[in-house]
C-alpha cells in the first residue's frame, strides 16, 4: 500500500459497456495526455467491463514498477505479442520470466557491450557512413531517413542475436520486411487482446503475418541448428549464447524457448532504437544550436569522427560523451518509443485511500508524465542539459521511464543508448541532414511512437 493521499478527480466517462475503447482507439495519445491534465493522481475508467486505472503520480508509477511489483504483471495486452514472439521476456510473468531473465541478464553484461555489440555496431554504422559518402560525392542526395535508421539498426540487432557473419544481404532484408509486417499486425490487433479477428476470419493481412512469421522461423531454425551441430564458431552473439545455455540446462532451455528468445530480442530492440534516432533527426534539424554542441562533443572525444574512416572509434570516447547521451534521453522524454506500458494487478492493493481490485489494469503512459506540466519546466522544450550528469540526479525515476524501471526494466537499454551514441558520431560531424517533410509529419502511436510519414530529408556533406 502506498502512504499518500493522492488525488481523484474522477476519470473519463464512455457509454455504457464500450466505456472508453473508441476514445482510446481514435487519438490514443490524446486520450492519454488530455487525461492527465484534466483529472487527478489516479484516473479510473473503463473499456468494454475491463476497470482500468491511469496513473498519474511519480510515486505510483514507481510503487507499480518498483516497489510493489510482484503484485503487478504484464497486463492482457502483450499477449497479442505472443503470436509473433512467444513467451520470451517482453511477453511472460511469474516463475518462468524470473528463471529467463537471470539466464539472459548476463548476455547484456558490460564485456558484451563493449566488446561483440560494439565491433558490430562500429561495423555496420561505418558501412552505412561510408554508403552516405559515396551517395554524396557529387554534392547533396535525398535520403529516407526512416529507412536507413531501420535498415542499419535491423542489421545492428539482426547480427548481435545472430553473428556478425552469418548473415547475408538478402537475409538481413528479408527479416527487416518480414518484421515490419509482423509489427504493423500487431499495431493492428492490439486492442482486441482477446479476439484475433484477422485470424478468425483469416483476412489477407492475416495470412500475410502468418506467411513472414514462418519466414522469421525458418531463418531463426535454420541458423540455430547450425550452431547445435557447430558449424558456426562465433561465440559471443545471442544466439551461441542462448544455444550454450540450452546445453547448461537441456531441461530449462527447450528449441522453442531459444527461438521465442531471439525472436523477442530482435522485436523489441529494432524499431525502438530506429525511432529514437528518427525522431532525434527530427528534433536537430530545427535545433543547429544543439547540432553544433554535439559535433564539438564528439570531435573532441572522437577526433577520427571528423575523418573520412571512423572505424578506429572506440567505447571509452564514446563513453565520454555526455552530451550526446542527454540529446537521447531528451529526444526519448519527448518521444519515448514505447510510450504507454501496462500492468494487472494480481491481488487486491491500495493506492492511498483508493482500492485497486484484482484484475484492474495499471495504465503508465511513459508519454503523458514525461511531458507533465506539473512535473517539468518547459515540458515541450527539448533541452539536454536536463540529463547532463549534474543535473539527472534530480529528476524524479517516476516522471521518466522510457525503459521503465525495476526489475523489468528494458534489457537492452545500454545497448540502444551506445548504439544511437555511435551511429550519430558517426554522421553528425560529416553531414547536414535537412529534413524536407518535418512541418507534415507527428507521431503515430501504435506498439511504438513512429513518426506518421517517413522522414524524408536532403543529406550534405559539411
Ligand atoms: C531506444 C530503444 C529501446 C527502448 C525505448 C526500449 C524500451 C523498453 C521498455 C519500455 C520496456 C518495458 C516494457 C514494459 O515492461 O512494459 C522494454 C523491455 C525490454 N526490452 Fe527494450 N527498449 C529499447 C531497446 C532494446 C534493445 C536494443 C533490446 C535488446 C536487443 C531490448 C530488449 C528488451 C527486452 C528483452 C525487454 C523485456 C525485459 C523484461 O521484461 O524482462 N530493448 N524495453
Amino acid at each position: 500500500m502506498t502512504k499518500k493521499n493522492y488525488t481523484m478527480t474522477g476519470g473519463p466517462e464512455g457509454p455504457p459497456i464500450f466505456g472508453m475503447i473508441a476514445a482510446a482507439k481514435n487519438d490514443p495519445l490524446g486520450f492519454s495526455m488530455e487525461n492527465a491534465l484534466r483529472y487527478g493522481d489516479i484516473i479510473p475508467f473503463q473499456m468494454i467491463g475491463r476497470k482500468l486505472i491511469q496513473v498519474n503520480h511519480p510515486e505510483l508509477v514507481r510503487y507499480v514498477l518498483m516497489e510493489n511489483h510482484k503484485n503487478y504483471n504484464k497486463s492482457k495486452a502483450y499477449i497479442r505479442f505472443e503470436s509473433a514472439i512467444g513467451k520470451g521476456l517482453f511477453t511472460s510473468n511469474g516463475e518462468k520470466w524470473r528463471q529467463d531473465r537471470q539466464k539472459i541478464q548476463p548476455m547484456f553484461k558490460r564485456e558484451q557491450i563493449e566488446g561483440y555489440y560494439f565491433t558490430v555496431i562500429n561495423e555496420v554504422s561505418e558501412k552505412f557512413k561510408q554508403r552516405w559518402l559515396t551517395l554524396t560525392e557529387k554534392g547533396r542526395t535525398e535520403l529516407d531517413i526512416t529507412f536507413e535508421m531501420s535498415m542499419m539498426t535491423v542489421e545492428i540487432v539482426l547480427k548481435i542475436i545472430f553473428g556478425k557473419d552469418n548473415l547475408d544481404e538478402k537475409t538481413v532484408a528479408s527479416l527487416h520486411y518480414s518484421y515490419s509486417v509482423l509489427i504493423e499486425y500487431l499495431k493492428i490487433t492490439r486492442m482486441l487482446p482477446k479476439v484475433d479477428l484477422g485470424k478468425v476470419f483469416c483476412t489477407p493481412r492475416y495470412l500475410q503475418f502468418k506467411k513472414e512469421l514462418a519466414n522469421v522461423d525458418a531463418i531463426i531454425g535454420k541458423l540455430r541448428a547450425e550452431y547445435q551441430e557447430g558449424e558456426l564458431q562465433d561465440k559471443y552473439n545471442m544466439l551461441a549464447l542462448l544455444t550454450e545455455a540450452q546445453k547448461q540446462d537441456p531441461q530449462h532451455f527447450s528449441d522453442q524457448d531459444i527461438r521465442d528468445h531471439a525472436a523477442t530480442m530482435v522485436f523489441a530492440g529494432f524499431e525502438t532504437t530506429s525511432i529514437l534516432m528518427q525522431w532525434m533527426w527530427y528534433i536537430l534539424d530545427t535545433r543547429p544550436d544543439v547540432e553544433d554542441k554535439l559535433r564539438s562533443e564528439i570531435i573532441t572525444h572522437a577526433p577520427c569522427a571528423a575523418t573520412q574512416d571512423s572505424s578506429a572509434l572506440t567505447y571509452d570516447a564514446i563513453n565520454k560523451m555526455d552530451y550526446l547521451l542527454a540529446a537521447t534521453k531528451e529526444t526519448m522524454r519527448l518521444y519515448p518509443p514505447i510510450w504507454i506500458s501496462s500492468r494487472e494487478a494480481i491481488e487486491e492493493d491500495n493506492f492511498g485511500d483508493f482500492k485497486v481490485d484484482p484484475g484492474t489494469i495499471i495504465v503508465l503512459p511513459q508519454i503523458a508524465l514525461h511531458r507533465h506540466p506539473k512535473w517539468w519546466d518547459a515540458p515541450n522544450a527539448f533541452i539536454p542539459e536536463r540529463f547532463l550528469p549534474e543535473n539527472e540526479a534530480k529528476i524524479d525515476t517516476g516522471i521518466y521511464f522510457p525503459f521503465s524501471h525495476g526489475s523489468r526494466k528494458c534489457s537492452g537499454y545500454k545497448l540502444a543508448e551506445m548504439e544511437a551514441k555511435i551511429i550519430f558520431t558517426k554522421l553528425l560531424p560529416l553531414f547536414k541532414v535537412k529534413a524536407l517533410n518535418s512541418i507534415a509529419n507527428s507521431p503515430d502511436p501504435g506498439v511504438t511512437l513512429k513518426l506518421k510519414k517517413s522522414l524524408l530529408a536532403e543529406i550534405t556533406r559539411i
